[in-house]
């Protein structure tokens, strides 16, 4: 499932963010890749360990917090901190699949990566190109978002981000662990959820709402890890 998850931070955040990366010294993005995806990735990224990153990490995920789409969808068990990337003249990143498991540097603490995450921090009338694109079992998908707003993918697909010609393209991106690790297990979750959530909106005192709402709870029990 490919899901877009508006305004996950406000435009105050967007700018606090794009002041501190502005300020930021950046490394060549290679740092964070795999063998196979080293020589597909061609940006810059923020230090892991850089302040900012870390600042700015936790910023985004407390938003993710407070996001109950972002938390219906993803089901997180953990959330590896956020990364930033740039990219501008000419850089992209060719297709690649991102690492099934990432150890969060200088920790014990490994991630495994059900799904991936890009928040854009750049308007798409700044750059061209530098679309987001994912491949899944129904085609290929662009994804381009305003600032501020996030695309979860599963991390089993293949993707590429397109050649940035004009302006520079800065974004956020992670992983996350979920508690359900099956695609198509979560998407069944996700979509009995809001399902859930219209029908109770529309008939809050029908019994069946109470009946549903355990047959979820009993999916997600049958299903995750917590
Ligand atoms: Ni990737």
């Amino acid at each position: 499932m490919l899901l877009h998850i508006p305004d996950v931070l406000t435009a105050e955040q967007v700018a606090h963010c794009r002041q501190k990366l502005d300020q930021a010294d950046w490394v060549d993005g290679r740092v964070t890749a795999g063998h196979q995806s080293a020589q597909a990735k061609d940006n810059m990224q923020l230090p892991e360990d850089h302040p900012a990153a870390r600042e700015l990490g936790d910023l985004i995920v407390t938003a993710l917090q407070d996001s109950p789409l972002f938390m219906a969808a993803a089901l997180p068990l953990k959330v590896f901190p956020p990364l930033f990337n740039r990219y501008q003249g000419g850089q992209s990143f060719g297709t690649h699949i991102d690492n099934a498991i990432r150890q969060v540097t200088g920790t014990p603490h490994r991630v495994r990566t059900d799904l991936s995450a890009t928040l854009f921090l750049a308007q798409p009338d700044e750059y061209d190109g530098g679309e987001l694109a994912v491949e899944d079992t129904y085609g290929l998908h662009t994804v381009k978002l305003p600032a501020g707003h996030l695309i979860l993918y599963p991390a089993s697909s293949l993707h590429h981000v397109r050649p940035v010609t004009r302006g520079a393209r800065l974004a956020s991106f992670f992983w996350i662990q979920s508690m359900v690790r099956d695609d198509g297990q979560r998407t069944l979750l996700f979509d009995l959820d809001m399902a859930i959530q219209r029908v109770s909106g529309e008939l809050p005192d029908h019994p069946s709402t109470v009946q549903l709402t355990g047959v979820y709870h009993n999916l997600l029990r049958r299903w995750a890890d917590a």
